[in-house]
């Protein structure tokens, strides 16, 4: 009897918690152009679905009006949590305190939701540690300590001025890099290093190898290539490779590129030699933590935060989780990708 009495018991309290958890997830994602959005909608999905969520996974397709119909569709469909890596941070203000009225939670996914107040949290990884790795990795690269006279020519990317992470890249790359160029060791023949100027809308490849092509043509007309390209992303990145590649820059000259993401396109470059190096932001690392986040709330628990100053979304600082980034180049990346199980031998075309 003891023991039938037991059982029930637990039966019981199995079924409160399925039953607690049995709620609806939205996860609203930018796009599936890029491989880390597709990878980082997967994990969340799975991770959602492993810990009893029902999980409503949209992309879309880098159009500012389908993420607000996806939003809208997923609270029409009593979606109790709301999960959002925004196309423009700044666009979605209306359908989120729609969010807001109906006493959903909303969690920002990578990239911050700006001007409102229907943003509970925001889930990232150290945006502009990013930036601080990318130019460390230059730093030594390069050896710009060294005493030696020699000097670098580079040029400047930045990501899209509508995406809040963009500036933090380009921040934690420049606060670091600017000591270098005011003591002349970097110079930037084309003296585009505003972040306006060296913006690119949208994160595209092709914008990217555009005005890679432009800089070539208007700083490069002797024929020489640039010593180094600070590109905050694995997108903009290939279109610099692409463009460089396309104007003849021969294998052994090409020049320092940076990047982000770890796609599979990239780190096939990087062993290519034609990237050297990508910060990599394990999805699944975000996706594990983001999953943290919803069964706390939904349980009533400490929603887990390390952040409560740097991200001010211009109505409020928005309470955050930052993950850490590192970065993978020829010499780690066996280890950081393939023997973590993060990409197969195949994955990368080995
Ligand atoms: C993300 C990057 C990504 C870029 C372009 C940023 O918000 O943090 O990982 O490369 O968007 O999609």
């Amino acid at each position: 009897m003891k023991k039938f009495v037991a059982l029930f018991i637990a039966l019981v309290m199995m079924l409160a918690c399925v039953s607690a958890l049995a709620e609806k997830v939205g996860v609203s994602m930018p796009t599936q152009d890029l491989q880390r959005w597709v990878q980082d909608g997967e994990n969340m999905k799975k991770e959602l679905e492993e810990n009893g969520y029902e999980v409503m996974l949209t992309y879309a397709a880098n159009n500012v009006a389908t993420q607000v119909a996806d939003i809208e569709n997923m609270i029409t469909n009593g979606c109790k949590v709301l999960v959002v890596a925004s196309i423009d941070g700044g666009a979605l203000g209306d359908v989120l305190a729609k969010a807001k009225e109906n006493g959903i939670l909303v969690i920002a996914y990578d990239r911050l939701l700006m001007g409102t107040d229907a943003v509970d949290y925001y889930a990232t990884f150290d945006n502009y540690k990013v930036g601080e790795i990318q130019a460390d990795f230059i730093i030594q690269k390069l050896e710009l300590d060294a005493d030696d006279g020699k000097t670098y020519r580079m040029e400047v990317f930045a990501g899209s001025p509508d995406d809040n992470n963009a500036l933090f890249f380009y921040n934690g790359a420049m606060d670091a890099l600017k000591p270098y160029i005011e003591a002349g060791k970097l110079v930037v023949p084309s003296g585009e290093t505003e972040f306006q100027t060296c913006a690119i809308l949208g994160w595209g490849t092709d914008d990217a190898q555009a005005r890679m092509d432009n800089l070539l043509a208007k700083a490069y007309t002797d024929k020489t290539f640039p010593d180094l390209v600070l590109s905050p992303n694995d997108s903009l990145a290939m279109g610099i490779a692409n463009s460089l590649e396309a104007a003849g820059c021969p294998l052994e000259s090409f020049p320092v590129i940076t990047g982000q993401d770890c796609d599979k396109a990239n780190m096939k470059n990087i062993i290519a030699g034609k990237q050297s190096m990508s910060v990599f932001k394990d999805t699944r690392t975000l996706a594990a933590k983001v999953v943290e986040m919803v069964n706390a709330y939904l349980l009533e628990d400490e929603v887990p935060i390390n952040d409560t100053e740097t991200y001010d979304n211009g109505v409020k600082i928005v309470p955050s989780f930052l993950c850490d980034p590192v970065f993978a180049d020829i010499n780690n990346y066996t280890e950081l990708l393939i023997d973590s199980g993060y990409y197969t031998l195949e994955d990368l075309g080995l």
